[in-house]
């Protein structure tokens, strides 16, 4: 029994010294004290706004009490995962379900959030009525549904939409996404315009986008959305305001300078740059990388923030990510774990800000 005691006692004095030694080797305590009670918004508030990616109870999912309020008070603006894509807010012509959009839209009025719209024409997650019976249905039913949703919610409570999201092909030929359910009922890709003209007609007072992954990666792909850009003439006759870069991005890819090229590609048309759905591939082997990956991210977008207005993250914490059915394996794309705990890299990115 003695010998079990001693044994405890000097396993206890070994904790104390090493602990000592750990904390003797961090930040004087008022220090960490301070920087322990500095979210990513407050860091980042004076480069661009930090947001993240909120389900409230569509698809079963509810962030605002699967995490606890000091994690979900990292961020000040929020962009709906589901519940303001077509098929969730429109499923059946003339039904529209407000329930979730006015959940997310009242929870950030209530916690100092902004509220960026995702997303009101796609060609995915959208019923098919929407673009039956031809061209003319198909752009009056564009019109009923932009101007419906632009009714219920002014630029006090969702400030930017995702008007437009992926209207251009993923192939090398850099051309319209002909595949689109919208450019088969136009015949062309007429319904581009529409999309921005209507939201702008709707209210003149928001920030209309349009939203794409790859814009970083594929120099085509980039090429091909200022093209369309142009070739609608949407920032001539003021119809757009920015560019969402999806940014789901990988360890080793795009590059900062590919990063820091198209935002200045983008930022010289006179478009706004929001960073919209950002988190990093990342499986179980690579995670030691994930810290040095986003403080070179973030580095580049501190040099850029005077292009950029938002940051979003797809999500909050490495427990629940699309990466993971869509890639097949356990991600962990996010600066928060499985556990809700701040990673390192966490505060890497934050105290960069500092
Ligand atoms: O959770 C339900 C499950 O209970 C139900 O049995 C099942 C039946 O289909 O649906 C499950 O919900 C899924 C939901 O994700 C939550 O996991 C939906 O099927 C699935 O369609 C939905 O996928 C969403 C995906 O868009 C659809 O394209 C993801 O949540 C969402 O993160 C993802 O987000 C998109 C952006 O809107 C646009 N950019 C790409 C990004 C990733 O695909």
């Amino acid at each position: 029994m003695k010998f079990t005691a001693l044994n405890r006692i000097s396993s206890f004095v070994l904790l104390a010294c090493t602990l000592t030694l750990v904390l003797s080797c961090k930040r004087p305590v008022d220090e960490i004290e301070v920087l322990s009670e500095t979210p990513l918004r407050e860091a980042y508030a004076p480069f661009f706004k930090i947001g993240a990616a909120f389900a409230v109870g569509e698809y079963g999912t509810d962030f605002r009490t699967k995490y606890a309020s000091d994690i979900l008070n990292e961020y000040n603006s929020i962009t709906p995962e589901n519940c303001m894509k077509p098929d969730q807010i429109q499923g059946v012509k003339g039904q529209f379900r407000w329930t979730y959009a006015d959940r997310i839209v009242n929870w950030a009025k209530a916690n100092g959030k902004v509220v960026r719209g995702h997303t009101l024409v796609w060609h995915s997650q959208s019923p098919s009525w929407m673009t039956e019976g031809g061209e003319a249905a198909a752009r009056a039913n564009m019109k009923t549904h932009i101007e419906t949703i632009l009714a219920r919610y002014d630029e006090t409570e969702i400030y930017a939409w995702d008007v437009l999201n992926e209207a251009i092909s993923d192939d090398a030929s850099g051309s319209h996404r002909t595949s689109s359910p919208w450019y088969i009922a136009y015949g062309d890709s007429s319904y581009v315009r529409d999309a921005f003209s209507f939201a702008r007609q709707a209210n003149p007072n928001l920030q209309l986008f349009y939203n794409d992954y790859n814009v970083a990666t594929s120099l085509t792909k980039r090429n091909a959305i200022k093209a369309m850009i142009e070739e609608h003439n949407l920032v001539e006759d003021n119809l757009i305001d920015g560019i969402g870069f999806q940014a789901h991005w990988g360890i080793t890819y795009p590059s900062p300078s590919e990063i820091a090229e198209t935002i200045d590609l983008f930022a010289d048309m006179g478009l706004k740059i929001h960073i919209t759905e950002l988190d990093i591939t990342c499986n179980a082997s690579e995670r030691d990388l994930l810290e040095a990956r986003y403080d070179e991210i973030f580095a580049v977008f501190r040099e850029k923030a005077d292009k950029i207005d938002s940051v979003t993250f797809w999500g909050i914490a490495d427990d629940y990510t699309w990466l993971d059915n869509f890639k097949g394996f356990k991600n962990y794309p996010f600066l928060i774990d499985t556990k809700h705990e701040r990673k390192q890299a966490y505060y890497t990115v934050r105290d960069a800000a500092l």
